[in-house]
């Protein structure tokens, strides 16, 4: 697998697509395909926090107590943005990756699972994208996980990818997606969350049924290794909340950080994370994967 000038421009293929002007004669096809389904075009054009400062457990912060009352609203709307972008940017590389799918599945079935898929993930990007008062880019809202997934999608075999995307991102971004929904103050986008999470639970229960069918080849194995090392530290190292507070203008000293980091608890928090990407090596009983990353250090919390 490449790195470097390679990743960048993997990562902006897959995740950059362009959009067409927003008057562009398929728009209007577009829309009338999700309405069709549904789901309606209400694009927000205001920024709006859609999760409140306990969701971040920002309210056991000093630091955060200290702001202005418009400054902790620009870190609640960062947040909101850079939980609208992650969701954004897994969403869109799922058109991708259902192509792959779609393109090497051997029987009928498996690409029609597949053909299903696209639409459901092309369904959740336009949900996300109602909310969204901005297009994000992958500099502006970059997250760790990003050129990991970008290159799993491009380089990784049909049999790596059934278990890093569908068994552990999709599995880990169910209980993601649900602690969004449970927190959500925004009731429109929380009814499509748990119309999302519906699906989401399909889409992780068949990458369970293709992952136990089959045994990794030693191939599959390696594969599986490295980007299952690169995407557990890319959520070990994601470290968002010190980050929305360079929206006040005034982003924090690393003394602020630590500060920040303790009164939050987030090693704690990091632990847990830890623990739910290890839980879904169990589901598929891959316990020599598990026990060579383990070794390897894989989940030890670090970065705080
Ligand atoms: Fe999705
Ligand atoms: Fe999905």
């Amino acid at each position: 697998m490449p790195f470097g000038n390679e990743t960048t421009e993997t990562l902006s293929r897959i995740l950059d697509t362009p959009h067409l002007s927003s008057d562009h004669p398929l728009g209007a096809i577009v829309d009338a395909s999700f309405a069709a389904r549904g789901v309606e075009s209400r694009r927000t054009t205001a920024p709006k926090v859609c999760w409140g400062a306990e969701r971040f457990h920002l309210q056991k912060s000093a630091i955060y107590a200290r702001l202005a009352p418009e400054e902790q609203h620009a870190v609640l709307v960062r947040l909101t943005e850079l939980n609208l972008s992650l969701s954004y940017f897994i969403e869109k590389s799922g058109h991708e990756y259902a192509a792959k799918m779609i393109q090497t599945s051997s029987t009928l079935e498996e690409k029609t699972l597949y053909a299903l898929f696209a639409n459901e993930e092309a369904t959740h990007l336009r949900m996300f994208m109602n909310e969204m008062w901005f297009t994000p880019n992958t500099t502006s809202h970059f997250h760790p996980v990003l050129p990991a997934l970008a290159e799993a999608i491009e380089w990784g075999g049909r049999d790596t990818l059934v278990f890093v995307i569908q068994v552990l991102l999709e599995g880990f971004g169910i209980a993601h997606y649900s602690g969004l929904k449970e927190t959500c103050m925004d009731a429109g986008l929380k009814t499509s969350l748990a119309s999302i999470l519906r699906d989401e639970s399909r889409h992780h229960g068949a990458g369970l049924v293709l992952a136990k069918a089959k045994r990794p080849d030693a191939e599959t194995a390696d594969q599986i290794f490295e980007l299952s090392r690169r995407f557990i530290r890319s959520f070990e190292t994601a470290h968002w909340i010190p980050a929305a507070f360079d929206a006040t203008g005034k982003p924090l000293s690393s003394e602020e950080r630590k500060r920040l980091f303790a009164d939050l608890d987030f090693g704690t928090t990091l632990g847990a994370r830890m623990a739910r990407l290890r839980e879904m090596f169990e589901k598929v009983n891959y316990r020599e994967l598990f026990e060579r990353l383990e070794s390897d250090g894989a989940f030890r919390v670090t970065s705080v």
